[in-house]
């Protein structure tokens, strides 16, 4: 019988930088290693505030300079998200507060901060929404990167 899929959410406070990132790194190294099949891969927010939209401009530019795509459209988390998946990544210590206190106590979902994964061990992945250019957008890419190779490593 078919085992069920791994699942993986990846959270920040907007949902149009860093965890639409993480999720088209993570979908891309997913699908090089021909494993599409064996994961749901989603991303969202902590608020309300960009619904719908997709990311953010910088994280399109350097997706593409990476030759990765995406299509995400934000969303905002959901209770139901903590019993649909097995793993929900926070960026950063506001975001962990926040998970920590909107999980259920009955949350299958095991909450981690993404940067724990970091092999380079830089822990938390800072808020590029409010620079003025694009390497901040660089540096997220990077983080998540290794972090998300690490973390599918992990997984087999
Ligand atoms: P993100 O960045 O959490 O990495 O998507 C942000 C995007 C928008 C806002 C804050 C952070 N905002 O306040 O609108």
């Amino acid at each position: 019988m078919a085992q069920s899929k791994k699942s993986v959410l990846f959270i920040c406070l907007g949902n149009i930088c860093r965890s639409p990132i993480a999720e088209a790194v993570f979908a891309k190294l997913v699908k090089d290693a021909g494993k599409q099949n064996e994961w749901n891969i989603d991303s969202g927010a902590i608020g309300n505030w960009h619904v719908g939209k997709g990311p953010d401009r910088r994280a399109i530019s350097v997706l593409t300079k990476h030759s990765i795509s995406t299509s995400h459209k934000a969303r905002q988390i959901k209770s139901r998200d903590f019993s649909e998946f097995d793993y929900i990544f926070g960026m950063d210590e506001d975001n962990m507060d926040d998970l920590k206190s909107m999980a259920p106590t009955n949350s299958k979902a095991k909450i981690e901060l993404l940067g724990t994964y970091d092999p380079q061990g830089e822990l938390i992945i800072r808020d590029p929404y409010y620079d003025n250019g694009e390497e901040g957008f660089e540096k997220c890419y990077q983080q998540c990167m290794r972090c998300c190779a690490a973390f599918l490593e992990r997984m087999g």
